[in-house]
């Protein structure tokens, strides 16, 4: 099944004349409320945008260095071409199914004054952003060569606040998120207001991770990140103490930062704008500024829900991955999660610790005994459980820890999806803990060991590898510890989901005072989120006394303490998208809990999806509608403050009436208060009506509207 309404409208050498503009070195998007503009100065080429006539990006600087050749003060422009496209396509699952491809593009060809190399980079403008990119096309003498800094400039036209996170940082992308101005941006700062950073070594330039967002005082948001990252290194964003920003490549152990050779396309630079922070969690540029799907059949790739044999080691601390009297991954054991998923219609069951190298120190550090992916340890019988998965009618979701041994992984790769594919599995969660910062081993051609960073280009290309050869195997993968997300799940539908931010599982482990805060996820949606679906892993409901001391002393914890409501767990599934979603509690904690409905009845894959308003930081309201039903559903949370949101309900089908089933927290409750009482009612509405959302602290509620 190919996944395609492609009506590609190209008119080349569309000048930008003829939409009114005289400028040559000027782009306007489809709806003419972003401006480019292109300068060359003394042979530096720069650029700066301009929102509703705003100065949103000043002049900033474009070019690049390599170790042949470099495009940066020695620029002729020698061609500019317009372009312009207009076209839908299909999602094979996603948050809506139709997405506009709607762009003017300006390529401009450049050539270096002190030698005869050509560079061209492509600017495209959508009514959502822009984004721009390098191209180096084959040219006689250039062959392969290395990046030794990309020079691309982000100068912000006003210093506003921003949330990020640090890169070259010990703990990957699963940090909480600072908010400071731009220019405060720093590890003592962020020691200072979020995590105690001093401890480690101080490797790398200070920098932030991508999707990096910030608000200006009118309002607009925007977002620096990259789409389509592939064969390069991930782009993080050098800070310097002022408004203005530098794209950093993460290096390899040898401080080159791309090995790469002619014909040359850079990952996308993008800049996301809207015009509040709502519009900006609606873009789709990324998307957009990625290939069409690569796999010819794309049936076996299932938007679903699942359970796992997981909550009871990361946070009821019941069970355990390795071998011994706690081990979770017990045949036994197994099959009790494969009755309670197949009675509620799940499509998954997550078994982590069913297989050989967890019995010596596999985290943190890349070092232990060397994991084994098709071998399953002695007390998870592989065949009977695969068999009885599939007489239940659900299938087992694979995992993959790897424990950043990837020498190791990718020298069982094939046997390992083959595996998968052989036991019926069609989802595998891969993992990559080491909380070293530059601690990624690699055996170089000359029998050397380097360091490389999580986030360089060895991993970068390690991952592709992964997914190409998932894909193959008709395997859709869940990532954690992942690189970031660009888009690629355009490319590759079976690249479902991924981790990359701080998820639930911190709540698991980390105590009342370490765990995430109730406004974490009313950040997520404006950052992280912005780059691709998220294993976030929702629906705890027994929140308050779930985790014993040890595997042996099953004493309650009193130290942890989810912060969160049951509500506010319903209301995740629909604010964070996922299309394959867990529900990640015990069994136990769900059979015969009223608001279980919720988990059961709401959709992975969607027809449309509208934030109907947000504050990044505060509170978030998404609905969305179901992609096999006339059903909507709606999640709005809120951060430790409690408040209400008044919403119309112009979304729903016009004079239809529509049954709510609200899922919401007792007025009096909230995070701290009855986080575990949850009120379920139902009532009337139509799309004429509006509707209050009253949110008590840290908590949330969730929606169903089916037609009457
Ligand atoms: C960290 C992952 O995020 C978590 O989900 C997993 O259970 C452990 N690693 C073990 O692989
Ligand atoms: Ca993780």
């Amino acid at each position: 099944m190919k996944n395609k309404i492609f009506i590609p409208i190209i008119l080349l050498g569309f000048f930008i004349s003829s939409c009114g503009v005289k400028n040559f070195n000027q782009l306007r998007s489809p709806d003419t409320s972003l401006v480019l503009d292109i300068s060359l100065d003394n042979g530096i080429l720069s650029y700066s945008l301009k929102k509703d006539r705003k100065n949103i990006i000043d002049k900033s600087v474009l070019g690049m260095k390599t170790d042949k050749f470099e495009f940066f003060d020695n620029l002729i422009i020698k061609d500019k071409q317009f372009s312009s496209s207009n076209s839908n396509w299909s999602q094979v699952w996603g948050e809506q199914k139709v997405i506009k491809d709607h762009f003017n593009q300006l390529s401009v060809v450049l050539k270096s004054s002190k030698t005869s190399y050509e560079m061209k980079v492509h600017f495209r403008l959508y009514d959502d952003g822009l984004g721009f990119r390098y191209e180096i096309e084959e040219q006689s003498e250039i062959d392969s060569f290395n990046i030794l800094d990309e020079l691309t400039e982000f100068n912000f036209s006003e210093d506003s606040p921003a949330w990020w996170i640090p890169a070259y940082a010990y703990r990957r992308y699963e940090f909480l998120y600072a908010n400071t101005l731009i220019s405060e941006i720093n590890r003592d700062t962020f020691s200072e207001l979020v995590e105690n950073l001093s401890k480690e070594d101080r490797l790398g330039p200070e920098a932030v991770q991508t999707p990096f967002t910030t608000q200006r005082k009118d309002g607009i948001t925007i977002a620096i990140h990259e789409a389509n990252l592939t064969e390069y290194s991930s782009m993080t964003l050098k800070a310097n103490g002022t408004k203005y920003l530098e794209c950093d490549l993460i290096p390899w152990s040898d401080g080159i930062k791309v090995r790469t050779k002619a014909p040359f396309e850079s990952p996308w630079r993008t800049i996301l704008v809207g015009e509040t922070p709502s519009q900006l969690a609606m873009s789709t540029m990324t998307l957009n500024l990625n290939e069409p799907n690569k796999l010819e059949d794309v049936s076996w790739i299932k938007p679903g829900k699942y359970i796992g044999l997981w909550w009871e080691m990361i946070g009821t601390n019941q069970s355990s991955w390795g071998s011994g009297t706690h081990h979770g991954a017990k045949t036994k054991r197994v099959k009790e999660y494969i009755d309670f998923g197949s009675k509620y219609g799940f499509d998954g069951v997550l078994v982590e610790g069913w297989n050989l190298g967890w019995d010596e120190d596999w985290c943190c550090t890349g070092d232990g005994e060397e994991f084994q992916f098709f071998t399953p340890h002695p007390e998870f019988n592989d065949k009977e459980i695969s068999k009885y998965a599939s007489e239940k009618g659900i299938r087992v979701v694979g995992h993959h820890e790897t424990g950043t041994q990837i020498d190791n992984y990718e020298s069982q790769l094939e046997e390992a999806f083959a595996y998968c594919q052989k036991m019926g599995i069609r989802v595998v969660k891969t993992g990559y803990v080491n909380d070293g910062s530059k601690n990624i081993k690699r055996i170089d051609q000359n029998g050397d060991l380097q360091m490389e960073w999580h986030h360089g280009q060895y991993m970068v290309e390690h991952f592709r590898k992964v997914l190409e050869t998932a894909a193959k195997y008709e395997v859709s993968i869940v990532v954690h510890e992942p690189i970031k997300d660009t888009g690629l799940r355009r490319t590759y539908p079976n690249m479902v989901s991924r981790e990359g931010a701080r998820g639930q599982e911190f709540n698991g482990f980390m105590d009342i005072k370490t765990h995430n805060k109730p406004n974490h996820t009313t950040i997520l949606p404006f950052t992280r989120l912005l780059s691709s679906p998220m294993d976030y892993t929702p629906g705890i409901f027994n929140i308050k006394e779930y985790r014993h001391n040890s595997q042996s002393d099953r004493t309650i914890n009193k130290n942890h303490h989810i912060p969160s409501t049951i509500a506010k767990e319903l209301a995740l599934y629909v604010v964070i998208y996922a299309p394959v979603q867990m529900a990640a509690d015990l069994p136990e904690n769900y059979e015969g809990h009223p608001a279980f409905q919720f988990i059961l009845d709401v959709p992975t894959d969607w027809e449309k999806t509208i934030v109907l308003n947000g504050e990044i930081g505060k509170y978030i309201t998404t609905v969305r509608k179901d992609v096999n039903s006339d059903d909507w559903f709606l999640g709005s949370i809120t951060n430790e403050e409690g408040r209400t949101v008044d919403i119309n309900l112009t979304f729903l089908d016009e004079s239809k009436e529509y049954n709510a089933t609200i899922y919401k927290d007792p007025e009096n409750g909230g995070w701290l208060n009855q986080p575990e009482e949850v009120e379920i009612q139902n009532i009337s509405l139509t799309n004429k009506d509006s509707y209050r959302i009253t949110l008590p602290e840290g908590g949330g509620q969730a929606i169903r509207f089916t037609k009457k």
